[in-house]
């Protein structure tokens, strides 16, 4: 039987945690990278349970000199096929504070983008030597509309956009697929942060159901829920002065 290798970051909460889950059969070898060990040795026991092999990392991604060392670990060990970087840190700017701190700022754009991007640059290099595999990366719809409450985050996925899209023409002819997934609001930790209304909410296993279906497919680029992919379109047709107005808007906490 031939074993699929699925590398996912984040893997001991939220999304993260419900794609390993939604991954794990008796053909799948799990990386599953996470900082909270006892978590994340949670959801590696799940996926277990239901017949994968789970190997974890812990590993906080602000240490970002480990990451080219821990992904060549984890492709000697056995090729990975599908490298998901989901690892992620949100939330608003808080209350008392007008902008963000410079630590904060340094935290969210170093999980989202910086480990992303350096873990991703790392497994695309060894996959297109064997000329095979998929590098996925977790954005958000945060990308295409101005935060005025999470500076960092929107545009720590506006420069995940730009990434993906940028790699995939350098890799796709030497038969690696890079996807981006945007989700709208999902059911976890990072977004019960916010207060305010979450509309279209869906929960982490159907986020994760819907990203694999487009993984198999091999989607390039997508929003979810689908209501979001619209209000987005819709957004960005938007003159710069309706855009402003809107955003300036948003809720702040
Ligand atoms: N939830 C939403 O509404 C929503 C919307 C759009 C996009 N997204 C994106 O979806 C992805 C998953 O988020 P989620 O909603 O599942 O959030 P979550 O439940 O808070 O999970 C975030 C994951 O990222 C890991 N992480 C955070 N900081 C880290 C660090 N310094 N080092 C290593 N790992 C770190 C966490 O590890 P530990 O728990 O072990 O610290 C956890 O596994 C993120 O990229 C997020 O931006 C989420």
């Amino acid at each position: 039987m031939n074993t699929t290798h699925i590398l996912i970051t984040g893997a001991s909460s939220g999304l993260g945690a419900a794609l390993a889950c939604a991954y794990a059969s008796p053909s799948v070898h799990l990386t599953l990278w996470g900082r909270n060990g006892e978590r994340l040795n949670s959801v590696a026991a799940q996926c277990r349970a239901a017949g994968s092999t789970a190997e974890t990392v812990v590993q906080d991604l602000r240490d970002v000199h480990a990451i080219e060392a821990q992904i060549d670990r984890c492709d000697e060990n056995l090729p990975v096929d599908i490298a998901i970087f989901n690892a992620g840190l949100g939330g608003v700017t808080p209350q008392g504070r007008l902008v963000e701190s410079a630590q904060r700022a340094f935290d969210i754009a170093t999980v989202n983008f910086t480990a992303a991007a350096m873990g991703a640059s790392t497994i695309s290099e060894r996959m297109v030597k064997r000329k095979k595999g998929h590098v996925v990366l977790i954005g958000s719809v945060a990308e295409s509309i101005p935060l005025p409450m999470s500076p960092t985050y929107a545009g720590s996925k506006a420069g995940l956009k730009m990434f993906a899209e940028s790699l995939r023409l350098r890799v796709k002819a030497h038969g690696v697929f890079v996807t981006l997934a945007s989700p709208g609001f999902i059911d976890t930790p990072m977004s019960r942060q916010i207060a305010a209304d979450k509309p279209f909410m869906i929960t982490p296993e159907k986020a994760a159901a819907i990203i694999i279906r487009k993984i198999a497919s091999r989607r390039t680029e997508f929003a979810l829920p689908w209501p979001y992919a619209l209000i987005r379109m819709l957004f960005l047709m938007l003159p710069r002065g309706l855009k402003r107005a809107i955003v300036i808007r948003l809720p702040s906490e």
